[in-house]
């Protein structure tokens, strides 16, 4: 079928809106028409790499979200009209995947990022004949339809709201997974947070609903930090490294429980690191590049650092949970959406990267 799709065809160059032609969804696949699709930093990050790592031109999008059309022969999870949110994608038996560990799948690049399903193949051809990626995340969703692997898709309640639901599929769900699931925040804890964006709100509002006494936010931009507040930070911090460990050491006499980091940078990484208590844990998220040190014997007396992907979700479990803290009031991070037309997606990218939009969405034509 004919299809509609933002495709990436240089690594540095503009998204460009395309007629494609989109296969038929194989045994274990299925067909979505995309009603909405988040736009996340990772859709972005061939923009950050050497030339030479660009895969061709690509359909990216892995925050989607849908209605079923058809399902392969194999298909038991979903029906056509299922709402639909679309996921990243996992092999489902490596080590990680026997234990529900799907984020750390030890074959996701192959899953998520190889431009094309497992096996080579893609579902997208341009109108020159010419194979075009897909499969990002296991769904490539800037398209009016793509093909998902079933284990990328996500059956949500029939009056959900999917139009703002596709953020769920990654940026959402990995801020308040790593504050729920990798940290597992306690009541009367105290957390901080560096960065105020999408990942950072999200944990932000999760560590209310964990009951956190303490939530500090670092960011550099005060409009973020006004955010933060407004959805459950205690305390908000701007400045230099020294006065992020300080302030924080203020808030918390004596060190925070919990740090979760989307910066990606690593001065701020250290700053909260330094200020956590000494069985206290930093989870980062944010992407960096290079090295992170820090000082050994802060190591030593206790803490943990570790990485997390994806808010050690479990997406059939976790994204219904987060549509059901919605549902109830308590999530509301439909709040940080900002909606554009995908044939705006350039636009989209722009006010994402100024700061002046937090979580872009991109609406599909009917
Ligand atoms: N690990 C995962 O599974 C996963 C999933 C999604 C996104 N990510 C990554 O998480 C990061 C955050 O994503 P996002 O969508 O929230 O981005 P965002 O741009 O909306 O938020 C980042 C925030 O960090 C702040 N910031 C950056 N550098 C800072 C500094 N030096 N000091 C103070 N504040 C600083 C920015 O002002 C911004 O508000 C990105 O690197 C993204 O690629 C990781
Ligand atoms: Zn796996
Ligand atoms: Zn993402």
């Amino acid at each position: 079928m004919k299809i509609t799709a933002a495709v990436l065809r240089t690594g540095s160059g503009p998204f460009t809106i395309e007629k494609l032609e989109l296969g038929s969804p194989g045994p274990r696949e299925v067909l979505v028409r995309v009603v909405a699709a988040g736009m996340c930093h990772t859709d972005l990050l061939s923009r950050e790499l050497p030339p030479e790592f660009f895969g061709g031109p690509q359909v990216y999008g892995h925050e989607g979200a849908g209605v079923v059309e058809a399902i392969g022969s194999e298909v038991e999870s979903v029906k056509p009209g299922d709402n639909v949110v679309l996921s990243f994608n996992s092999c489902g038996s490596c080590k990680s995947c026997q234990r529900r560990r799907y984020p750390y799948c030890f074959n996701f690049s192959l899953h998520n990022m190889s431009g094309g399903r497992p096996d080579g193949t893609s579902a997208f051809t341009d109108e020159g004949g010419q194979r075009v990626g897909s499969h990002y995340f296991g769904q490539s969703s800037f398209a009016t339809h793509t093909i998902a692997a079933e284990t990328s898709v996500v059956k949500v309640n029939s009056s959900a709201p999917i139009r703002s639901m596709g953020p769920l599929g990654c940026g959402i769900q990995t801020g308040a997974g790593a504050i729920l699931n990798t940290l597992a925040v306690e009541a009367g804890t105290s957390v901080v947070v560096s960065g105020a964006g999408a990942l950072g709100l999200s944990a932000v509002m999760a560590a209310k609903v964990a009951g956190a006494s303490t939530i500090i936010a670092v960011d550099r931009h005060q409009s973020r930090l006004d955010l933060a507040k407004k959805y459950g930070a205690t305390h908000t911090v701007s400045g230099t490294p020294a006065d992020i460990t300080a302030a924080i050491q203020a808030a918390t006499g004596g060190g925070a429980d919990y740090a979760f980091d989307t910066t990606g940078n690593a001065a701020v990484v250290r700053a909260s690191q330094a200020a956590l208590n000494v069985i206290g844990t930093i989870a980062l998220a944010g992407v960096g590049f290079g090295d992170l040190s820090v000082d050994f014997l802060s190591m030593i007396s206790g803490r943990t650092i570790t990485g997390v992907m994806e808010g050690d979700s479990v997406p059939n479990e976790f994204i219904p949970h987060l549509a059901r803290l919605n549902a109830d009031g308590k999530f509301p991070y439909h709040e940080l959406i900002t909606e554009f037309p995908l044939d705006q997606i350039n636009e989209a990218e722009k006010a994402s990267a100024s700061g002046a939009v937090i979580k872009p969405v991109l609406v599909m034509p009917d």
